[in-house]
């Protein structure tokens, strides 16, 4: 990522962060969306779930441009995510559904730059996560079209890094 890149993602976060819980509660349904069978994975509070989920995001975003170190707890949250049955390329799904939390709540102001800086940061932790949790070298990845369902019923595929 470059610098250009990670102040984008962190500002656009923060505009996002500060809409609150409207910006956010789609976040969910949007990931069941694209794969109903995560739903059962999911046995608290999705109110609390969110909650939790943003906090983490934030720390993430935040870490972009801070020493390495600040990236252990996130390394540690993935670790803790295998023992919900969380895999690899579910990461790829929650990326999806991120982007279009993010397309919604910014509208027309998630431009195709910001877009790709969005990419490049999820890409960015999404690696490191499953790293930690799995031990999987970035360059066995490869990249493969994902075909998701939407409201409106159109098919929109989107690039995605999945584990081969
Ligand atoms: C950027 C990536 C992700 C972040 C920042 C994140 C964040 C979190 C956080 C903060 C929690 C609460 C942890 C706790 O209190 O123990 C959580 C729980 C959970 N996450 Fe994630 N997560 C990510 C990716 C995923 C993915 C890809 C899945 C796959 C479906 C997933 C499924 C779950 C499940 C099943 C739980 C437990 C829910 C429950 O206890 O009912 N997460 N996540």
């Amino acid at each position: 990522m470059t610098p250009q890149q990670v102040l984008l993602v962190q500002q656009s976060f923060e505009k996002l962060a500060a809409m609150g819980a409207p910006a956010w509660e789609r976040f969910y349904s949007e990931l069941f969306m694209i794969e109903p069978s995560l739903k059962r994975m999911f046995k608290g509070d999705m109110h609390e779930q969110r909650k939790k989920l943003l906090a983490a995001l934030a720390l993430a975003i935040r870490a972009l441009n801070a020493p390495a170190k600040s990236l252990d707890p996130l390394k540690a949250l993935a670790v803790k995510h295998v023992g919900y049955g969380v895999k690899a390329h579910h990461y790829t799904y929650m990326g999806n559904a991120l982007l279009r939390t993010i397309e919604r709540g910014l509208g027309k102001d998630f431009t195709p730059e910001l877009r790709n800086a969005w990419v490049a940061a999820f890409q960015t932790l999404a690696t490191i996560m499953m790293e930690a949790a799995y031990g999987q070298n970035p360059s066995g990845t490869k990249r493969r079209r994902l075909t998701v369902p939407t409201e409106a019923g159109r098919a929109v595929a989107e690039m995605w890094i999945i584990p081969t």
